[in-house]
């Protein structure tokens, strides 16, 4: 039998070691703490010495307010402070610091001296300071106001964290962006200064911003003038989702080895991946490979929608809307790049799709037994506790639909029932039987999960088209109808938690569980992602090139209108096929460019519809009623109905089949994963919530924990 071990309370030694090796990871995490201690003190000169990497030496020399001589004893202690008193105090922060931990958590890993002097103290102070605790009482001494914070031997009492470092040339390296970045966004009041502790003092700064330097000075000084002469200033001003971001990007003209990407929050020097991402996709159609831009952003918000206390390190920061807000910058420096002038002749590179390499390595993951109990609805989805379908499966699943033929299933003969007053009586409708997807240059929107699914068909390597980038008033005007109906409640909260059925799923919103209509949701869905990915959508083929015209592969337009209009003939009694065909082909040109809709003008057949969403195959038995709402329901002669109109009806065919198109799959349950990890993902990163889905019956409150609670505790 295994012993049983006995709970004990760590040693506070133990504890404070483990806690600060949390908050000083790196030389340059201390570094960034104790340059913010010197900005929260108004400082307006800070000098930054350092030596091998800062695992040596780091001295940082500032001519901010000091301290007091009376608050030595405890100054380095856990939770002291002069920045936070209440709890609440966090939500109107204005300071970097708010813990009171960054300088017990130094003196924890290394050994600390502290120099400082008020303006009122007749001298300065100095003392040292080991396990948050002071030494020796202060010791009088000749000095400037303001403080000197000198680390010694940073990691000596943790020798793996030490060993695990990279060489002080890299380190210093880190030490050098961070502290550039610091200093762009605060040039305009504080000059920064970063040289090496040389012995003999030859080398000259690495790091030398004056105050009162423009941001564009400041990217000459630091990264060069080429760069400086690629800089677009932006300025977005939201008050919907109330924020303002500034900044500088590069235009497409400039590239780097590395994506140098500095983003502040509220002052604050923070990570935001999905940010970045976002704005790597953009120019990710427009550099080369293995080329990278320059976004230098500031983002402010009012306090009370940031969260700055998440992480450690405070290098991660929670806002409200944040998708929405991100995507909002997307659009908007896609915008921004597209309107200077030099975004139109630069070379380009198609898409490649990064997730490829991820989604094949995807396979055989073992289960951790942490991971087989669901703690926290945010990590893990019930529907993640189900045998899922490998990647191999969906990729399975995309190739039965593929090669098919469709016309040999039973449930796609059409009987000889419409003989309707127009065009020639037809045995069979000739189903397009070959489906094929090509991606556009730029990828399509593609939901989180996705990923977990095999790409069934690369983008085209050699390509060289990028995402087009459409002015029309119209098209902004129908995006902006869509915003302004949108709901900004939180969606961040939004869970997928099961399908009922393909027009019933479940989610949960923060405590509430909720039944969703999916029809109306995917409507809205597809109908937005054909406005916002209007003229850059990929192509289902129809037609087997390979195959020659004879093997009835190809199926004319008319047919498939006259089989459309079947058990319509009410309606449409006294219509001509011919004329509505001729129409259609007259708009040819707009059906393609604008849509990826291809029609074979002399031979009447329809080549290609659009692909517009990665991975989502629409159900093609609604083909033929989509060409007579493309006949007879659009408004050609006006642009605004005309986009409104196509996009309705791509909208239509996508959305309203989903549930039936699952008898095209050999085994239902492939589908099911096909749709769950592509249709779902999406209302969350992507989908403007229409308002009325709280009131018109899409969104239904089926219960809410609080009234779980209450039914158990009757129980
Ligand atoms: N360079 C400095 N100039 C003036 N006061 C300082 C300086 N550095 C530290 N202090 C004082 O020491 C206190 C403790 O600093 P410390 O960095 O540990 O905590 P903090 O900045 O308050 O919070 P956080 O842990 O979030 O950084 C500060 O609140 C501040 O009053
Ligand atoms: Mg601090």
């Amino acid at each position: 039998m295994s012993e049983i071990k006995r709970i004990k309370k760590l040693d506070d030694n133990v504890i404070n070691k483990i806690a600060a090796g949390e908050i000083i990871q790196r030389p340059a995490n201390a570094i960034k703490e104790l340059l913010e201690n010197s900005l929260d003190a108004n400082s307006t000169q800070i000098i930054i010495s350092v030596k091998q990497g800062g695992l040596g030496v780091i001295q940082i020399q500032d001519n901010g307010s000091g301290i007091c001589k009376e608050d030595f004893p405890i100054l380095c202690e856990k939770f002291t402070t002069s920045k936070l008193q209440e709890f609440q105090d966090l939500l109107t922060i204005s300071t970097f610091g708010f813990r009171g931990e960054a300088l017990a958590s130094v003196t924890h890993v290394a050994h600390v001296q502290i120099t400082s002097k008020t303006i009122d103290s007749p001298c300065a102070y100095k003392a040292e300071f080991s396990n948050s605790k002071l030494l020796e009482p202060p010791k009088p001494c000749a000095g400037n106001t303001g403080t000197i914070v000198r680390v010694e031997d940073l990691f000596y009492n943790i020798p793996i964290r030490k060993a695990s470092l990279k060489s002080a040339r890299e380190e210093y390296s880190k030490i050098i962006e961070v502290v550039s970045n610091y200093a762009i966004l605060n040039a305009h009041k504080c000059s920064i200064t970063l040289k090496k502790i040389d012995d003999n003092a030859t080398s000259s700064p690495d790091v030398r911003i004056v105050a009162e330097t423009s941001i564009e000075d400041c990217v000459v000084e630091l990264f060069g003038g080429e760069l400086s002469k690629q800089l677009l200033t932006i300025d977005l001003k939201n008050d919907k989702l109330d924020f303002f971001l500034s900044g500088r990007i590069s235009k497409p003209n400039y590239n780097n080895r590395k994506f140098r990407f500095i983003l502040f929050i509220n002052q604050r020097l923070v990570h935001c991946d999905l940010l970045k991402k976002s704005i790597e996709n953009v120019y990710g159609n427009l550099l080369p490979k293995h080329a990278y831009p320059f976004a230098f952003l500031h983002l402010q918000l009012p306090s009370k929608n940031i969260d700055v206390n998440v992480h450690p390190t405070k290098f991660e920061v929670h806002f409200l809307h944040q998708e929405l807000i991100v995507a909002s910058i997307q659009s908007f420096i896609e915008k921004s790049i597209s309107s200077s002038s030099e975004s139109r002749n630069f070379s380009t590179q198609s898409f490649l799709n990064r997730s490829t390499n991820s989604l094949n390595n995807s396979v055989s993951i073992s289960t951790r037994p942490s991971e087989k109990i669901r703690v926290d609805p945010k990590l893990q989805k019930i529907h993640s506790f189900l045998t899922k379908s490998t990647a191999t499966n969906c990729n399975r699943s995309l190739s039965v639909l593929k090669e098919r033929n469709l016309c040999d299933d039973p449930t796609l003969k059409m009987e000889n029932t419409s003989i309707i007053s127009i065009g020639k009586p037809k045995e069979t409708i000739k189903f397009p039987q070959f489906v094929k997807c090509k991606t556009p240059d730029k990828p399509l929107p593609m939901s989180e999960s996705a990923s977990f699914m095999v790409s069934h068909s690369t983008p085209d390597p050699v390509s060289k088209r990028h995402k087009r980038i459409f002015e029309l008033t119209t098209l902004d005007n129908l995006r902006k109808s869509i915003e302004e109906i949108t709901n900004i409640c939180d969606w961040k909260n939004f869970v997928y938690v099961g399908m009922i059925d393909h027009d019933r799923i479940l989610v949960q919103r923060d405590k509430d569980l909720l039944l969703l209509n999916t029809q109306v949701v995917n409507y809205n869905l597809f109908y937005q992602l054909c406005l916002y990915h209007f003229g850059n959508f990929g192509e289902i083929d129809l037609i087997d090139q390979n195959a020659s015209e004879d093997d009835g592969n190809r199926t004319l337009l008319k047919d498939l209108f006259v089989y459309g209009l079947k058990g319509t003939d009410q309606l449409y009694e006294g219509v001509n096929a011919d004329e509505m065909i001729t129409l259609l082909i007259s708009h040819s040109d707009l059906l393609l460019d604008y849509f990826s809709i291809k029609i074979d003008v002399e031979a009447k057949t329809l080549l290609t519809i659009p692909l517009v969403l990665d991975k989502f195959i629409p159900d093609l038995r609604r083909l033929p009623k989509f060409i007579v709402n493309l006949c007879t329901n659009i408004n050609y002669s006006d642009e605004a109905l005309c986009i409104h109109g196509i996009c309705r009806e791509i909208a239509e065919f996508y959305a309203f089949g989903i549930g039936s198109s699952s008898s095209l799959f050999a085994d239902k349950t492939e589908f099911d994963t096909v749709f769950e990890n592509t249709i779902p993902p999406m209302y969350r990163s992507f989908l403007h919530i229409p308002s009325s889905f709280e009131h018109d019956g899409t969104l239904v409150k089926l219960t809410s924990l609080p009234d779980l609670y209450s039914v158990f505790e009757r129980c």
